[in-house]
């Protein structure tokens, strides 16, 4: 059997999706191919005519189609359905059902290196709120930790990021003002907006005055490597998570809703690291 796998996205060019799934399934001992569906705003109802009538088993869909693209679904996982966003589909009986690998592909790259991080005494600040943040709250949420506060620069889009809560933690919403006084407080910090990236890699989100050495520090960007944030938090001497480590653990779930199986990926997190460095 050759699986058939891919992405719809635009753009997507420099995607390394195809890289990171092609070695899963040499990983997994399978054949197969990942392909790029390019797929410009005009071009997408095409793009998703010709996979409907293709025997593909599954595939990925980014930005800007993570919203649209339920329309097309037969059916939706619950937690994708509260999430209202979808970035993979598996084919099976001839159905397109919709996931979402993000908020616990995260979740899983920060597990991986640090097993007992979320638990029921963990404080976690979330910088941000938009589609990223959402899927990763909702996530962290799920691990039932104490609380998860929420620093956003328009505070009605976190407010929105409430209805996504189960379970007893708390969140308090706030400014970044108010997230830099009380950066002592946390054993996490995420940070889910594209302040920092590249070509803005002087940009910074907060500063971290009052950040204590033993918290874990995480930014989602991964374009530089060490975004400002990561090297101040670095200097400071706390603990940093790189964002590429997220890209490969949403494939590997992603990989696994396909397949049905979990491969160990975490030697790949330095070449993929390396790849990105252009090494
Ligand atoms: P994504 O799906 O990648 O998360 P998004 O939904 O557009 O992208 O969300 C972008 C997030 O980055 C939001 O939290 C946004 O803040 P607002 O809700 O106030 O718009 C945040 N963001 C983007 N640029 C920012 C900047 N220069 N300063 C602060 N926050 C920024």
């Amino acid at each position: 059997m050759s699986l058939k796998l891919g992405l719809i996205g635009h753009p997507i060019g420099h995607s390394l999706s195809p890289w990171i799934h092609t070695n899963f399934i040499d990983l997994a001992g399978l054949n197969g191919e990942y392909k790029l569906y390019e797929g410009d705003h005009t071009k997408l109802p095409e793009v998703i005519q010709h996979l409907k009538q293709m025997p593909i088993d599954g595939f990925n869909i980014t930005v800007p189609y993570k919203q649209v693209i339920v329309d097309y679904l037969d059916e939706i996982d619950k937690d994708a359905e509260i999430l209202g966003a979808v970035n993979t589909i598996v084919h099976q009986n001839g159905k397109w059902k919709g996931y979402s690998t993000d908020g616990e592909g995260y979740v899983r790259s920060l597990v991986e290196p640090y097993p007992n991080l979320l638990n029921k005494d963990t404080s976690v600040l979330l910088l941000g709120a938009g589609g990223a943040a959402r899927g990763i709250y909702r996530a962290i949420v799920q691990k039932g930790v104490k609380k998860v506060d929420i620093a956003n620069r328009s505070l009605d889009k976190a407010e929105a990021l409430l209805s996504l809560k189960t379970g007893t933690t708390t969140t308090r919403i706030m400014s970044f003002q108010e997230a830099e006084q009380h950066l002592g407080e946390y054993d996490l910090i995420v940070q889910t907006t594209s302040v920092g990236m590249k070509p803005n890699v002087e940009d910074q989100i907060i500063q971290l005055h009052h950040l204590r050495k033993e918290t874990v520090v995480s930014d989602i960007v991964y374009q530089p490597i060490t975004t400002k944030l990561l090297q101040d938090a670095k200097n400071r001497g706390a603990i940093i998570h790189h964002g590429h480590a997220m890209l490969l653990y949403q494939a590997q779930l992603a990989f696994e809703i396909w397949t049905g199986k979990n491969l160990d990926v975490a030697h790949m997190v330095n070449e993929l690291e390396q790849k990105l460095r252009g090494e």
